[in-house]
């Protein structure tokens, strides 16, 4: 299988680095391709504006919809986005990997999908009839996050409530509207501090977790 795996943090020493490398490995072992998109690493720019479109539509007005839809069509993206829309298209599965930041993707990954997942690339409000019909049909996603609250301030009656309804904006909303198939999210709570025997057993945990989500292809 051909696997897009997005990672989004700052430090390269961090626990969500390590597992990121811990991923890479295993999914290697599995015989499975991988493209890495390592945002921070890369410099990503992660806010949409004017310079990602290289022959605008209108220079009287920004309509950034607009623009992406006519950049979908005529291939006018900055190289970046050009770039990454090469792995999309290319990848069968895209693995999503970020530590939550106000319950939601931190700023990096958040722009990366707003700039990638681009109006006429990953979905069209013209010829969606509805979600199952986007785009990026055909595909997989998964999302893999840590957390610095224990997960039962996640949970039903918790301080923030349950995380599965809280995250239905990026699977539902955001992953399941391009058309993708999403599996279910593995998520580490507690990961600020973490003892070395528990990031062990995280580390184990998180890659016998993708050994089931994304069996090897040799099987
Ligand atoms: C700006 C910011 C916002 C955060 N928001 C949340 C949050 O809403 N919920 C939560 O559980 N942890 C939150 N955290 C904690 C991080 O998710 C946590 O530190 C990270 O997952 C630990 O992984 P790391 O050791 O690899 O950095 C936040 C951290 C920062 C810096």
């Amino acid at each position: 299988m051909n696997i897009l795996y997005i990672f989004a943090h700052p430090e390269p020493k961090s626990f969500n680095s390590a597992m990121k490398e811990a991923a890479l490995r295993t999914l290697n072992e599995l015989g499975h391709e991988v493209k890495l998109s390592d945002l921070f690493a890369m410099r990503f720019k992660p806010v949409l504006d004017r310079s990602d479109f290289l022959q605008p539509k209108r220079t009287d007005v920004f309509n950034p919809f607009l623009e992406q839809m006519n950049a979908s069509k005529n291939g006018t993206f900055s190289r970046d986005i050009m770039d990454e829309m090469e792995k999309v298209r290319w990848a069968d599965m895209l693995i999503f990997q970020f530590p939550i930041y106000f319950t939601g993707f931190p700023a990096m990954m958040k722009g990366w999908i707003d700039r990638i997942f681009a109006a006429g690339f990953a979905f069209n409000p013209a010829t969606q009839s509805a979600y199952g019909t986007g785009l990026l049909k055909g595909k997989k996603a998964m999302l893999v996050m840590t957390a610095g609250a224990e997960g039962s301030l996640y949970s039903k009656g918790g301080m923030h409530g349950d995380i599965h309804e809280l995250l239905r904006y990026m699977t539902h909303c955001t992953l399941e509207y391009t058309g993708l198939e999403v599996l279910p999210p593995h998520i580490i709570f507690g990961a600020g501090k973490m003892s070395e025997e528990r990031v062990d057993r995280e580390m184990h945990t998180y890659t016998a977790k993708l050994r089931s989500a994304v069996p090897s292809d040799r099987e």
